[in-house]
Parts: structure tokens; C-alpha cells; sequence
């Protein structure tokens, strides 16, 4: 490796992100399969494509890079408790959380997000250990609202800066 383990862990540390959750439904079944990201990025405005990342050795990998489909929900300032949720491993979980289903693409979204977004899976890269997916936008809400952060393994808001 070019550079140490904590090093690069450092690095992660260092970066400020917005936070989301990202899941689909197992195929031919009500259960929801999803996760806490970090890495979801606006791509392409023609055709819209938004695009995320994906640990190989997380128990949603499979499903999620297989998936034809998936919701994309960016977190609001008070939805701590369910980024935590999904960013435990999938066996620890316990109980289900409520979620909408997309209006045009049978996703499950997180109720009163700041943005939902419906997703078809349009490309998947293998890059080093994680998985780019890339999704077209075939339909997205928004919704007033503070988003959720995360930095240095802790939630937080957005505080602007004075003066602009
Ligand atoms: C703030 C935050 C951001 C995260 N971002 C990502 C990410 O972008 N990609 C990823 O694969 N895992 C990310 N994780 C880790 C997953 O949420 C976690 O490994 C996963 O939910 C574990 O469940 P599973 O292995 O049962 O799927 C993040 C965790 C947190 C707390």
C-alpha cells in the first residue's frame, strides 16, 4: 500500500458529507435491503445521473449492485436516528422502518427526507474494494429543510458561515 491504513483512514475522517440512505426491495419480495452513504453524488444533468459507492464485503452489496432499481433519500437535520439505523449491520437492525414506495419506480424512500430520488441502475464500475453504481433519475422530490452531515464520526448541521 502507498500509504498506512490510518492514513487513509485519516483521510476519511477529514472529509465533511451529506448524508443518505440508499436501498431497493429484494427481488420479488416486500423486504428492504439498504444503507448508510455518504458517497452519493450528482453526476450528469443529460441524461440525469446520480451516482453512489458501495463496500464489497457489506451484506447489501450483492443486492444492491444487482438490483434494476434503487431510492436514493438525502437525510434532514433530524433524521439522525435512521442514518444510524442503516449504517448498523443488516442482522442487528430489529425492527423495520416505515418507508415511502416511489410514485414511478418501486423504491423504498425514507418518509419526510430532503430529497427522494427514484432510480434505475444504469452502470456499475468495480473500483478497488467498492462498487460505483450509477442510476438514472427517472423521477425526485425535494422538500425545505436542513440537511443532515456527518464529519469526523459525528451528525451535525449546516451552519453558515457570516457574511456569505
Ligand atoms: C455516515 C456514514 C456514511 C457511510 N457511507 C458509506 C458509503 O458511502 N458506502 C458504503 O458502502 N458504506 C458506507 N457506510 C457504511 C454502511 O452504512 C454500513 O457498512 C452498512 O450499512 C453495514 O450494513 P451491511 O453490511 O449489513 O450492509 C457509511 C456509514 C456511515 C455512518
Amino acid at each position: 500500500m502507498a500509504i498506512s491504513g490510518e492514513l487513509y483512514r485519516q483521510l476519511g475522517r477529514a472529509s465533511a458529507g451529506a448524508v443518505s440512505v440508499v436501498a431497493t426491495y429484494e427481488e420479488d419480495s416486500e423486504a428492504v435491503v439498504g444503507l448508510t452513504i455518504s458517497s452519493y453524488v450528482t453526476l450528469s444533468y443529460e441524461p440525469p445521473l446520480v451516482m453512489y459507492a458501495i463496500q464489497r464485503h457489506t451484506a447489501s452489496y450483492s443486492p444492491m449492485v444487482t438490483c434494476r432499481s434503487f431510492g436514493i433519500s438525502l437525510l434532514a437535520a433530524g433524521q439522525s436516528g435512521i442514518a444510524r439505523h442503516f449504517a448498523q449491520p443488516r442482522r442487528e437492525r430489529g425492527t423495520q422502518m416505515p418507508f415511502d414506495t416511489g410514485a414511478h419506480v418501486r423504491v423504498p424512500l425514507i418518509p419526510q427526507a430532503l430529497a427522494q430520488i427514484e432510480c434505475v441502475t444504469n452502470e456499475v464500475f468495480m473500483s478497488g474494494d467498492h462498487a460505483i453504481v450509477v442510476g438514472l433519475v427517472e423521477a425526485a422530490r425535494t422538500r425545505e429543510g436542513e440537511p443532515l452531515l456527518y464529519f469526523g464520526r459525528q451528525y451535525g448541521i449546516f451552519a453558515p458561515l457570516p457574511g456569505r
